[in-house]
């Protein structure tokens, strides 16, 4: 692996806000954190939801998600550790472990499921939903299971490691790119007192979700298990980070669409008639 010298900022984006995620369950009664919820649709845009999980207690999470539907976004599952058995209605099957990530094209329609294969030790991980372009909101559904050996990853010259899901970071290109929402899916992990700094367009939007330890983004401290969402400052060539103890977090940015998000539960699309064509659509067996 090569070791890059992340590249010098002009200036860093700082944190616009804090937020601490809300404790919920989904599916057949998974606990979880709801991070990105709607309340921040708009501000996070091109970003609907970040849900993180993580528990040794199988009571918090074997019952999984089963048969559910999709329609309009993409979700991007990232399993730190457990096992998880993923089935849809297209006949498509994989079984996500540590380190590995599925990213699913929702699209038009899909049922599927999401079921722990495991009875006991530790599950977490984080699910995020992408929103689609309307264009594309009714593109052929389509997903991909991308092993953890298949993500690219780099070091800095601070020992900072730093795995690339999506986008670009410091010239190491990651293993999903798209076109309409850029998104960057970064999992940093810095040792207590490193820096690190990688380039974000000006008008992307942009999050952190420190998930171990803690770092600075200019002056604010942003803890454990918040998101700090980054401001998007015109002269901001990007951000820099400084842990200020071993850290390990997401960060996460996108193009905004600047389209109307109508939402109701799974499915995401621009208007209210939309929505009631995808509930029609569902009840009658129209998701294949
Ligand atoms: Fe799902």
């Amino acid at each position: 692996m090569n070791t890059i010298k992340p590249i010098a900022l002009h200036q860093s984006r700082g944190i616009d806000r804090i937020i601490e995620g809300v404790a919920t369950s989904d599916g057949a009664g998974v606990k979880l954190t709801r991070v990105l919820t709607g309340k921040v649709h708009h501000r996070l845009d091109p970003f609907l939801m970040l849900d993180a999980f993580g528990s040794d207690n199988p009571d918090d999470y074997i019952a999984g998600f089963p048969d559910h539907p999709h329609r309009g976004f993409e979700t991007i599952t990232y399993m730190l550790s457990g096992r998880m058995r993923h089935r849809d209605n297209a006949g498509h099957e994989g079984l996500l472990k540590h380190g590995d990530v599925q990213w699913m094209t929702a699209g038009r329609g899909i049922i599927h499921s999401e079921i722990p294969e495991q009875k006991d030790g530790v599950m977490e991980g984080f699910q995020l939903w992408l929103n689609l372009p309307a264009k594309r909101k009714m593109a052929e559904p389509w997903y991909r299971d991308i092993a953890s050996q298949e993500i690219p990853e780099y070091v800095t010259t601070e020992n900072v490691t730093v795995r690339v899901i999506a986008g670009t970071s410091n010239g190491v290109a990651g293993a999903v790119t798209r076109e309409d929402t850029e998104p960057m899916y970064l999992d940093i992990h810095l040792p207590a007192g490193a820096s690190f700094s990688t380039a974000l367009p000006v008008s992307n939007n942009a999050f952190i979700y420190v998930y171990r330890g803690a770092v600075r983004v200019g002056d604010t401290l942003v803890e454990s298990h918040r998101m700090g969402i980054l401001s998007n400052t015109m002269k901001a060539d990007g951000v820099t980070l400084t842990a200020t103890k071993d850290a390990r977090l997401l960060l996460i940015a996108g193009k905004p669409l600047n389209e109307p998000i109508v939402q109701y539960g799974p499915f995401v699309m621009n208007t209210q008639d939309e929505i009631h064509q995808a509930m029609d659509d569902f009840r009658n067996g129209r998701f294949i």
